[in-house]
């Protein structure tokens, strides 16, 4: 058995050799923006938690009551026996917050990426799936089997020249992100909805780290952009914004009839707790009665970003939701960087290859309405001392 795995420690050590291990350590999460490390309190810069709801009091209590009642586990896949009162109820709060027809849930939004370009995507079709994508729509595109090429979203003539010449598939899609996770900027909608109209290719959008933050109702990127309507396929979370757990995809009625019956990291999976589900459909509640949550963190967002602009770190532009990126290049020095952040008491994931293309190694600083003013400029001050070092 130790001699079969011995190609484990080589391999962990050429991943360390380039600088690229990953390590992990124990974070006890605290309200106001903040999280323990050891024995060390810090401002934590590193979380998604973009409106400071996941330690909402509010919200806390109605998973406690819920979970009094119900319990700590569905017990079974929602098809069987464990969609709860609460599931069921959330469903339809997703329906109403996203104004669409039907709305369903999966365990994370990582399973609503898969399970849903698995299920609609046949291996005869064709799609076209953006560079910067998170991992979970390009494993659901390569999981197709269908025909897949990567597009820039910055050259979307190049993607209008491959779509013309793809008639012949049965089916064109595109699939993006609407805000791009490691570089905090928006997926240019309008023209991908000018492109799938004109191909007449399936549009499906991920709206991840734009749900609950962007828009007048907090609905996402698709109604910052007023194109709501003709988006086939709208996917998105309850990890980040909305301060909780579990995936969903908002759409027509025959969208999410077809999802229950073929999406099988729904039908395979044991359904959400209900008492992640009764805490969610009061974020949502608060989503809706709290807008100056997201007014605040993207007010937050354009100071940290013009405020480090100024003082000449890397930072690419434009910044539209609550993720700014500190370009660094070497793996290394991001660590580094990250690694005497911590020791000044604020915590900043240093993002690494592969999950961004090499040379491109970054802090990625992410607000939160938890989070104030003072908190951004002790930050920006502190960087600004840790790089003239
Ligand atoms: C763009 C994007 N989509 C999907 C996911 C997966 O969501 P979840 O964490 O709910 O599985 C993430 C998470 O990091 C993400 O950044």
């Amino acid at each position: 058995m130790a001699n079969r795995q011995n190609w484990l420690a080589n391999e962990l050590h050429a991943i360390g050799t380039a600088g690229l291990l990953r390590g992990r350590r124990v974070v006890t999460r605290l309200p106001c923006g903040r999280c323990r490390i050891g024995d060390r309190e810090l401002i934590d810069f590193s979380q998604n938690d973009y409106l400071g709801l996941a330690n909402d009091p509010q919200i806390v209590q109605a998973a406690q009551q819920t979970l009094e009642l119900a319990g700590a586990g569905a017990g079974a896949s929602p098809l069987i026996t464990g969609r709860s009162p609460a599931y069921a109820t959330l469903e339809a709060k997703i329906t109403e917050f996203k104004k669409s027809e039907a709305a369903i849930l999966f365990p994370t939004g990582f399973a609503a990426n898969l399970g849903t370009l698995s299920a609609l995507i046949d291996p005869g079709d064709i799609v076209f799936c953006d560079r910067l994508n998170h991992a979970s729509l390009i494993d659901g595109c390569r999981l197709s089997r269908a025909k897949l090429r990567v597009y820039h979203h910055d050259k979307l003539e190049r993607l209008d020249r491959h779509l013309e010449k793809s008639n012949d598939y049965p089916r064109r899609w595109i699939i993006t992100d609407t805000v791009f996770s490691m570089d905090g900027h928006l997926a240019p909608l309008v023209e991908l909805c000018n492109l799938a109209d004109k191909h007449d290719a399936i549009l499906v959008v991920d709206e991840a780290h734009a749900t609950g933050l962007l828009g007048e109702n907090g609905r996402g990127a698709a109604e910052l952009l007023g194109v709501e309507k003709r988006i086939d396929v709208s996917i998105g979370t309850l990890s980040k914004a909305i301060g909780g757990l579990g995936g969903f995809v908002a759409g027509s009625q025959p969208l999410v009839e077809y999802l229950w019956n073929t999406a099988r990291t729904q039908i395979y999976s044991t359904a959400l707790p209900p008492a992640i589900c009764s805490a969610m459909v009061v974020a949502f509640d608060i989503v809706h009665s709290e807008p100056e949550r997201r007014q605040h963190v993207l007010t937050l967002t354009q100071r940290l970003q013009s405020s480090l602009i100024k003082s000449r770190f890397h930072v690419p532009q434009p910044i539209q939701a609550a993720i700014v990126p500190v370009i660094l290049n070497d793996p290394r020095a991001a660590l580094d960087l990250a690694e005497r952040l911590e020791l000044e008491g604020f915590a900043v994931g240093a993002i690494r290859p592969p999950t961004v293309p090499q040379g491109t190694s970054r802090l990625r600083i992410t607000l939160s309405a938890a989070h104030t003013i003072e908190d951004v400029d002790q930050l920006v001050q502190t960087l600004c001392h840790l790089a003239s070092r």
